[in-house]
């Protein structure tokens, strides 16, 4: 019965085991989960844009190649996580309608520019850095298939932000005008990666709820606060500086202090209204029409396989 069924998702909950495709479940749960791993999903495949956007124009062939295996990186962790959705009992040309019509998201950053190629080793470096931040405690997420897929992508974004890390070492051990060039990239990056971990605790409106699950581990604000600590000290390396005159190491707490990003403009974002939501929203279903041919060749490849005659 229910009750006995409930019994038991809290008791697995409660001794830190992992929820399974066919475990009964509550119904917000799995929509929770649905909304967040279909977010993820969306991000990762419209995520490719900003970076492609140089794949033309990248200085090398070895830095293009590079920034070609990170993209495709990105396609497939949306495999993954569309596929960790599925087990939900979604479907994964559903996620996609809901994307293109606007029902579901994608993380604000990628609604900002890319303008010079400096952009795509501070995009690497910052909002990796952050992806990876915010994707290592999901790894120990309840929702098994979820867990599963992140522990892959985890190791792919450690590359991605090490390239990224690389690709400013370069720029900041170049001439003067690349330096440069490499620090107006990261003034306009910090704040995006700052907001990607979300609005504050008080804000946040799944969190609690998400925490109680075990899908979510720590509070929006302890994760931006972690990647703010990692990430110092990594600018001083590089020689750059993060676009915050408060940002200070602070001895009582063990943590840098710093001044958080704009909600309001994170709420603008999240709303449709950043610099390129309309771009990156057309470009995708403008890729996803023209791709229609290729699912179809492909579903009409499957349907040949499974007559009869085949076995
Ligand atoms: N961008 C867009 N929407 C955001 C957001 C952001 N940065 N932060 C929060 N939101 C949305 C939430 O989705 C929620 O809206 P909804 O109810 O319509 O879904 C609302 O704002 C309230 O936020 P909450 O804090 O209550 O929401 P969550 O508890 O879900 O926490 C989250 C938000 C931390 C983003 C969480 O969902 C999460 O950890 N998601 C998975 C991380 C993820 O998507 N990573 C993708 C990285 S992209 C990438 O790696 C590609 C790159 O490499 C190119």
């Amino acid at each position: 019965d229910e009750a006995g069924l409930r019994a038991h998702f809290e008791k697995v909950i409660a001794d830190d085991r992992k929820i399974e495709p066919r475990d009964w479940m509550p119904d917000a749960y799995r929509r929770t989960l649905v909304r967040q791993i279909a977010q993820h999903a969306h991000s990762e495949i419209v995520g490719m844009q900003p970076e492609a956007n140089w794949l033309t124009r990248a200085p090398s062939l070895a830095r293009k190649t590079i920034l070609l295996a990170k993209v495709q990186d990105e396609a497939g962790h949306g495999l993954y996580l569309y596929a960790a959705a599925e087990t939900l009992g979604v479907h994964r040309a559903d996620l996609l309608d809901a994307l293109h019509e606007g029902r579901q998201r994608y993380l604000s950053f990628i609604n900002y520019p890319t303008l010079t190629w400096a952009d795509t080793g501070a995009l690497a470096w910052l909002t990796d850095g952050a992806a990876i931040v915010n994707q290592v405690p999901l790894c120990r997420s309840s929702y098994g298939p979820y867990a599963r897929a992140m522990v892959r992508v985890c190791k792919e974004e450690s590359f991605h932000h090490r390239q990224g890390f690389d690709s400013l070492w370069a720029l900041t051990h170049g001439t003067p005008a690349q330096r440069q060039m490499a620090q107006e990239a990261v003034d306009r990056w910090w704040y995006p990666a700052l907001a990607m971990f979300g609005p504050p605790h008080h804000a946040s409106v799944h969190s609690e709820q998400s925490m109680a699950w075990r899908i979510k581990r720590f509070t929006n604000d302890e994760l931006r606060q972690r990647f703010v600590d990692i990430c110092v000290p990594q600018a001083e390396l590089l020689g750059l500086t993060p676009p915050d005159a408060d940002l200070r190491w602070n001895d009582d707490r063990g943590h840098y202090d710093f001044t958080p990003p704009d909600f309001d403009e994170l709420t603008r974002v999240i709303k449709g209204d950043g610099p390129c939501n309309r771009q990156r929203l057309a470009h995708r279903r403008r890729a996803h029409d023209e791709g229609a041919w290729v699912r179809e060749a492909a579903a009409a490849h499957a349907a040949k396989h499974r007559t009869p005659h085949h076995g």
